[in-house]
């Protein structure tokens, strides 16, 4: 290289090295979550979060070292006694995150980061019992990445859950883990206060939709602690009776990988994602603060749902001194983590059965709906029922028919908007429980035409003591030859 051309190319490494400071969006920011939420679908109901005032008075949260949980027959002998002898680490300092790798790995920090804790020599056999119940496999390596441990002070070891990792961590039936995936987790692990009236006020703190006449989440105040666990234990690995969604109509733990291309987050499409910093506003409002998020501190048509369940006075938040939350850069980074996830190699590759379910899948018009490269056209549907307002009906996102799908999710829970969103089909080989309730544990279930019989047995979730439950909605791909259906699977499988 001639001299004068190197210099000019170190000169060039010099800016690029001395790239600005990363510019942080503020997460809490009044303007843009007041548009950032879709409206329920009833007229005149409403959500306010809480206002940014309040946000930033509480506390931001230290991040310790996340130490591994192992399953019980490969943790290292006299583990937890190590650990109690280690100081303490802490692991996130924004002044030296200095390159776009650096936050990244910060944020796999945050995303790892167990939020519930309690001391360990009780919390991880209680959470280990329930994975090895429930047939969690842990991950190649002996470790459980949907649990993790903390020491804040020398001598004192925490383990605890509720990281992004508890339920978007997917470990696979031979121990392979797929970070941001749908994750395998039981809705039981989750828990609730064991005593008879807490734990009903719990379900309605986490559940109750004050705006609806007849609300299906009543039911819990008649019912017993067994019954409310034998809700939670009929709910199959995958599912989850998110905050928000209902005790009887649980929601699909979503694959966060490709997140980034999605304009809109939830089944219902709650949540629009314009930037980066909306997928922080979704952190912040959805995790991080137990027993949930932020949302939980909303006003929903003059119900607040953290005002029931908090030992302060009645009608009052609690004060902000004794709420942790994660800090702007840290859902910063962790908004980066996510954005950097990619799906394991596939390892289906073209065969003549796939070209021909790539031509049924145009054939039987998916791509209107999936449409490719990404599978989706980020479109709202309509759910049954539902006529949208004026103010909707102008927008080139709405599709103005309904894929037919059971309604209440959307018409019925705190998360609804009165639409479904179009899901993206990447990633379907690795994952399970199809639809949003995830009824169908396979796609071979969700093209069976049978799905639609009123004596159907689904293999995912069905409501509540039914034995039967016919999967409705979602005709596409239902008439086809036994053939055609074979191919149309395997094509899915290679996205
Ligand atoms: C208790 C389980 C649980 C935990 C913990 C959890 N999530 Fe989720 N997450 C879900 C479920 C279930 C949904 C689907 C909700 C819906 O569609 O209504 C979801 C939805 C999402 C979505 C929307 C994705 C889409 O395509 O619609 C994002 C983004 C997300 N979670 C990020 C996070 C992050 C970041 C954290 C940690 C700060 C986190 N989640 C913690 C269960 C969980
Ligand atoms: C009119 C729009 C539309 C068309 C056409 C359409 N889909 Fe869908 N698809 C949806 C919507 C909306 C959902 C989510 C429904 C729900 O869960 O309530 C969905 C869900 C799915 C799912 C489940 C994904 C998951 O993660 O749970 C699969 C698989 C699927 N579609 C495949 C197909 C195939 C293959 C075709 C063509 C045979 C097709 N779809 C045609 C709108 C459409």
């Amino acid at each position: 290289m001639p001299p004068r051309f190197c210099a000019i190319a170190a000169a060039a490494l010099c800016i690029v090295v001395r790239l600005p400071a990363q510019r942080i969006p503020k997460t809490w920011d009044d303007a843009a979550l007041a548009t950032s939420q879709l409206k329920p679908p009833i007229a005149g109901a409403s959500i306010k979060p809480v206002p940014a005032s309040y946000y930033y008075k509480t506390k931001e949260r230290v991040l310790y070292r996340v130490h591994p949980v192992y399953s019980s027959k490969t943790e290292p002998p006299g583990y937890l006694d190590k650990l109690a002898q280690t100081e303490p680490e802490l692991t996130f300092n924004e002044s030296n995150l200095k390159t776009d790798q650096d936050w990244i790995a910060a944020g796999r920090e945050v995303f790892r980061y167990p939020v519930n804790t309690g001391p360990a020599s009780e919390t991880i056999p209680l959470f280990r019992g329930v994975l090895e119940r429930c047939g969690v496999p842990p991950a190649k390596d002996g470790t459980y990445p949907q649990l993790g441990i903390i020491v804040p002070r020398k001598g004192v070891v925490l383990a605890g859950f509720l990281s992004c990792a508890t339920c978007h961590t997917r470990i696979q039936p031979d121990g392979s883990v797929i970070e941001g995936a749908q994750g395998s987790l039981p809705d039981t692990i989750l828990g609730f206060p064991p005593e008879l009236e807490k734990a009903r006020t719990f379900q309605l703190a986490l559940y109750r939709v004050p705006w609806l006449k007849s609300d299906p989440i009543n039911r819990v105040r008649t019912m017993s602690v067994e019954e409310i666990s034998a809700v939670k234990a009929a709910i199959p690995l995958g599912v989850v009776a998110r905050h928000g969604s209902s005790l009887f109509t649980p929601v699909q733990i979503p694959d966060l990988i490709g997140v980034r291309d999605r304009k809109y987050l939830d089944h219902t499409g709650l949540m629009r994602q314009r930037d980066i910093g909306d997928l922080m506003r979704y952190a912040a409002l959805n995790a991080g603060t137990p027993p949930a998020g932020m949302d939980m501190f909303a006003d929903y048509s003059g119900f607040v749902p953290i005002e029931t369940i908090s030992d302060g006075a009645e009608n009052t938040l609690p004060a902000p001194e004794t709420v942790e939350r994660f800090s702007d850069a840290q859902l910063y980074a962790l908004a980066k983590f996510i954005y950097s996830l990619t799906p394991p190699a596939n390892p289906n590759h073209s065969s003549p059965l796939i070209q021909r379910g790539e031509k049924v899948f145009a054939q039987e018009g998916c791509p209107r709906c999936h449409t490719p490269p990404l599978y989706t056209s980020n479109r709202l549907t309509l759910a049954i029922g539902f006529t949208p307002p004026p103010e909707d009906s102008r927008s080139p996102d709405i599709l103005r028919i309904s894929v037919g799908t059971d309604p209440d999710l959307t018409m019925k829970t705190r998360r609804g908007t009165g639409y479904y969103k179009v899901p993206s089909l990447k990633g379907v080989w690795y994952r399970g429980m199809f639809g949003h309730s995830g009824w169908c544990a396979t796609l071979e279930d969700w093209f069976d035409p049978r799905r639609l019989r009123n004596d159907y047995v689904p293999t995912g979730f069905k409501p509540f003591g039914a034995r039967t439950y016919a999967v409705r909605g979602h005709p596409f791909g239902l008439d086809l030859s036994r053939e055609d259906r074979a191919a149309l699977i395997a094509f899915l499988k290679t996205l």
